[in-house]
């Protein structure tokens, strides 16, 4: 089981995604908001693009915008793994085929209360499907309970549709929710290993060594 770490309520980000850097975290969770697509907003590329000088981690980047084509390009000059855009967007094609040309892999993502069968005409061009487990906007907030369900369903989903697409489940995991989500191939968690004060230790809890 691989941990993506996301970095969005630290409150001292340098200092985080240095003591990141020396856990064995498979990679950084860059959330990008653009306080349209959700609530909240997070900094400008601008300000994110040195974030280089703090990691040497690969870069899962969910891109939580209205317009995910603007963001593309610029996301896609780090050293990044991923890109995630939203299935409630428009543009969604474009969006892969942009990521595609970069050699970066293709992610897929949708809200609680988005319908599953939204994911159909992406199953066979995506290589990450990544399941929201709270209302995307913010960290920090209590995973729902019928995720698990949801989780299920997308595996079936991707089973009858021959999908090789890696699963990826985001909100509110700690420890816990961790045991009962053995199947996913990646945990995104945010709020439970940067407000732990062993980053590391935070992490073998998730992976349950
Ligand atoms: C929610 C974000 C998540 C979130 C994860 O809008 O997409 O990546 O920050 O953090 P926790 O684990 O704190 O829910
Ligand atoms: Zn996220």
């Amino acid at each position: 089981m691989r941990v993506s770490v996301s970095y969005l309520t630290s409150k001292d980000i340098t200092n985080d995604l240095r003591k990141l850097n020396v856990t064995n975290a498979d990679y950084i969770h860059v959330d990008v908001m653009d306080g349209k697509f959700v609530k909240g907003k997070t900094l400008a590329f601008k300000h994110l693009k040195n974030i280089h000088k703090y990691t040497s981690k690969r870069l899962d980047v969910h891109l939580m915008v209205k317009k995910p084509l603007k963001y593309i390009d610029d996301y896609a000059t780090l050293n990044t793994e991923f890109i995630t855009v939203h299935v409630e967007n428009k543009d969604v094609n474009k969006a892969l085929d942009l990521i595609a040309s970069y050699g970066i892999k293709k992610g897929i993502s949708l809200k609680p209360d988005t319908d599953i069968d939204m994911l159909i005409p992406y199953l066979d061009k995506v290589d990450l499907i990544l399941i929201m487990s709270v209302v995307p906007g913010k960290g920090g907030q209590e995973f729902m309970e019928e995720s698990f369900e949801r989780v299920k369903k997308i595996k079936k989903l991707l089973k009858d549709h021959k999908s090789k697409a890696l699963i990826s489940i985001d909100g509110g995991i700690n420890d816990e929710i961790a045991k009962k989500l053995k199947d996913v191939d990646i945990l995104v968690s945010g709020n439970y290993v940067i407000s732990g004060n062993d980053f590391q230790y935070q992490i073998y809890k998730l992976r349950g060594n």
